[in-house]
């Protein structure tokens, strides 16, 4: 199926790969398969099709009879439309300072979905009820927007993964002052195959209220779902996902990569396989002198502090970003796809780079 190398119509070396990010990666082979598969012919439009019904089937194996998903294009997409979905107009959303939606999503919430977002300093991307309580006040004051929802993310964007208790204690301290909790799981796959337990086990039955489950960078080519765990909670999705321009008119090619990952282990293997290659970098990272790991390695991110210049020259030799220039700190990303070659190539360079 793969066209040669040489084909002119490639414009790329599909052998090259590097840490920028796990959204770098292409899709996985089965997710192509699956979604040549639900070609041809004709299906309902808008979600009535059999491909979105049988996700319906995947996603309740996962999160339980009443979970229900809306596919969605992106994680953004995701995010605005779950947050929108457990807030009113006069709602605000508290979140991390370092989360996703509030450092790297163009000010959608705010602006395509209105909220306010309360953020709170966090030494590792990670809540806690003390750090909730920050900003978890006022909710009889007319003059300051209502705390009326949690957004975490599972791993966070630091890389970091909470323990079911953790998350269990969020929502208790959530849910007892009035709020929702969201959890954005655009790696939700990782932080379960890093814990070793069910997706559900880190979502539901910790009391997660609302959900974006991540596609993209699990291995589809796009795609991700807001998957409502609390029926109770949540209003107007589907209203809400057509207002946020959300909706796939041909959303069977969205809901069969889905159900590619989720229906038998391949989120699993694809997740796990990413973490490992984190572990793999980490360890060898540890061993290099001037190069300091910043948060532990919990999932398929590496963060790590080491001289500009050498930063510069490894740069020149794998695509990777600096995280905060200034501090000298880089991100160092691994996916689906990258091999054991790759990373032990990479840490050779960084060794010979950082001797130089
Ligand atoms: C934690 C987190 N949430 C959400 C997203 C969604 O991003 P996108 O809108 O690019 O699909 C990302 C992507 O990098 C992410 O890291």
């Amino acid at each position: 199926m793969n066209p040669p190398k040489t084909d002119a119509r490639r414009h790329h070396d599909p052998e090259v790969r590097g840490f920028a990010s796990d959204n770098y990666a292409g899709a996985h082979p089965e997710v192509l398969a699956a979604l040549a598969l639900a070609n041809g012919g004709h299906q309902v439009a808008y979600g009535e099709d059999t491909y979105t019904e049988n996700l319906q089937r995947v996603i309740r194996s996962h999160f339980g009879p009443t979970a229900e998903a809306f596919p969605v294009f992106n994680g953004t997409g995701a995010n605005v439309v779950a947050l929108q979905a457990v807030t009113d107009r006069w709602g605000a959303v508290i979140c991390a300072e370092s989360a996703h939606i509030n450092v790297d999503e163009c000010g959608a919430p705010e602006r395509v979905g209105g909220l306010k977002l309360l953020t709170v300093p966090t030494p590792d991307g990670k809540l806690t009820p003390e750090l909730i309580d920050r900003q978890a006040y006022g909710w009889d004051d007319e003059h300051r927007a209502m705390p009326q929802v949690v957004s975490i993310a599972q791993a966070t964007e630091l890389g970091t993964v909470y323990t079911p208790d953790e998350i269990r204690a969020i929502c208790e301290h959530a849910h007892a002052h009035g709020m929702k909790v969201h959890l954005d799981g655009s790696r939700l796959a990782n932080a379960a195959a890093s814990l070793n337990v069910p997706m559900r086990t880190l979502t539901n039955a910790a009391g997660v209220d609302i959900l974006s489950l991540g596609g993209t960078k699990n291995g589809a080519l796009f795609g991700e779902a807001v998957v409502v765990l609390n029926q109770d909670a949540v209003s107007h999705m589907k209203h809400l996902r057509k207002l946020s321009m959300q909706l796939a008119s041909k959303m069977r090619f969205v809901s069969v990569q889905l159900e590619a990952l989720l229906a038998r282990d391949l989120w699993l293997r694809n997740a796990g396989h990413a973490n490992e290659m984190a572990q793999r970098l980490a360890e060898g990272v540890r061993a290099v002198h001037g190069v300091e790991i910043l948060y532990p390695v919990q999932a398929n991110a590496v963060f790590a502090r080491l001289p500009h210049d050498v930063s510069e020259r490894l740069q020149k030799r794998f695509r990777f970003y600096f995280w905060d220039e200034a501090a000298g700190e880089v991100r160092w990303m691994c996916s689906f796809d990258t091999t054991e070659e790759d990373v032990d190539a990479f840490l050779a360079a960084l060794k010979e780079e950082t001797a130089r």
